[in-house]
């Protein structure tokens, strides 16, 4: 017997009443038939609410700002969605009285940690229904044909997965690919999989110009060299860089990751434009931001920021404390980068910035002295060496006896 603690099955079929949420963050459905299914079905209300805008202003620029990176390549791009989404479902929520909300992830991935930490740490007293983690659940359906059967028993209209055999994600930041055929990481994945970006090799002969500026960290424009629009919406400037990288192939990657929970997956992403604003984004701060504070917020803030989103700790006390980092860290990160796509690649042309001033050109010149006096290296040179010194003497000792 279940308790009502202890269940997770509850649902229309048992006599709740259900309300139906979707998240509008940029992928491409049809919302409206979405809508018209969750009512046929039985749901009394369908929101379908519109997060892009919070989406890249609140999550994707925050990790442009920290270089945000995964095991040295995931961008985050399903990660970076969740919190929106969850906080979105939760406002929904409690707008409906609902007790429990619930989510389709399966019982091996890493999005099941990530949307049940977000609802409870903003509603603790909310319910979970997480029907692929629910013994009700697997001994009725004991796999694909049982879920078409009963999808037909109901009326419920399903589209056929045969076509695509792998499991998708997309928003307005990136589209993940996993599963399925997929699951052997040595299989290489098939040309049409890719949909938000041309293949590279295939991408248009012509490169394509453009300048991003950065405002304390974060992208506030994006102009074309050939005069075209310039983007300084955020949600303008995202699309437009979506645009160019798409057509110009940019931003796909292959991984086999570490999942939260300990297991390791094969996943291919694509990423077009936060990999080209985010590569633009590196770029200047080698122009502007004080060595050490790079340093130390590479070793530390970036690494964390990521592991956080990664393992669905958004809504957490070291989330804001690293965020306040990383508003701190960027306060020098004003400039512009002159930036290049072309088959596959963005590559940086220049870079300048009119505030900062940590790169003097005739301090650094090879050609020039100014106020540098070379004799003091020499000193420089000598105190670093005398640790190295007694390191190569011990070295030199123990190969002599
Ligand atoms: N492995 C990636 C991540 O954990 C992508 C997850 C995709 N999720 C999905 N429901 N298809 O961020
Ligand atoms: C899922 O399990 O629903 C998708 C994969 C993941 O969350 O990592």
């Amino acid at each position: 017997m279940r308790s009502k603690d202890t269940w997770i099955t509850v649902d229309q079929d048992e006599g709740y009443e259900v309300v139906c949420f979707m998240a509008d963050v940029g992928q491409e459905e049809d919302f409206d038939a979405a809508k018209e299914k969750a009512l046929k079905i039985g749901a009394s209300k369908c929101y379908v609410e519109d997060l892009r805008r919070e989406f890249i202003e609140q999550l994707c620029y925050p990790a442009i700002a920290c270089n945000a990176i995964y095991e040295n390549v995931y961008l985050l791009g399903t990660s970076l969605a969740r919190p929106v989404i969850a906080r979105a479902q939760i406002a929904v929520a409690q707008k409906e009285n609902c007790f429990a909300v619930s989510h389709g992830c399966t019982g091996k991935g890493n999005d099941q940690v990530r949307f049940e930490l977000a609802f409870y740490a903003l509603q603790p007293s909310i319910k979970v229904l997480a029907p692929w983690r629910d013994q009700v659940f697997y001994d009725r359906f004991k796999g694909r044909n049982d879920l078409l059967d009963y999808a037909s028993e109901k009326g419920i209209p399903v589209t056929s997965t045969k076509s695509k055999p792998w499991s998708m994600d997309e928003n307005l930041a990136h589209c993940s690919y996993e599963a399925g055929i997929l699951e052997d990481p040595n299989t290489t994945p098939p040309e049409d999989m890719w949909k938000l970006t041309t293949d590279p090799s295939k991408a248009p002969n012509e490169p394509e110009d453009f300048t991003i500026t950065f405002k304390e960290g974060l992208p506030v424009k994006l102009e074309h060299s050939g005069g075209k629009k310039t983007a300084t919406d955020s949600v303008d400037l995202f699309l437009t860089a979506n645009a160019i990288a798409r057509k110009h192939g940019i931003g796909r990657i292959d991984i086999v990751e570490n999942r939260f929970i300990g297991l390791k997956s094969r996943g291919c992403y694509e990423t077009p434009g936060l990999t080209m604003l985010r590569s633009a984004h590196v770029d200047l701060e080698g122009l502007v931001m004080d060595r050490e504070v790079r340093a130390l917020r590479d070793q530390f803030v970036t690494f964390a920021y990521a592991k956080i989103l990664y393992n669905g700790l958004y809504f957490s006390p070291e989330r804001e404390f690293l965020e306040d980092s990383i508003t701190s860290s960027q306060k020098s990160v004003n400039g512009s980068v002159r930036c290049r796509a072309y088959k596959g690649m963005m590559t940086v042309l220049g870079r300048w910035s009119d505030t900062e001033k940590l790169y003097d050109e005739s301090e650094s010149s090879m050609d020039e002295i100014g106020d540098f006096a070379p004799s003091d290296t020499t000193g420089f040179i000598s105190v670093q060496a005398i640790r190295l010194k007694k390191f190569g003497k011990a070295k030199e000792e123990a190969g002599n006896s």
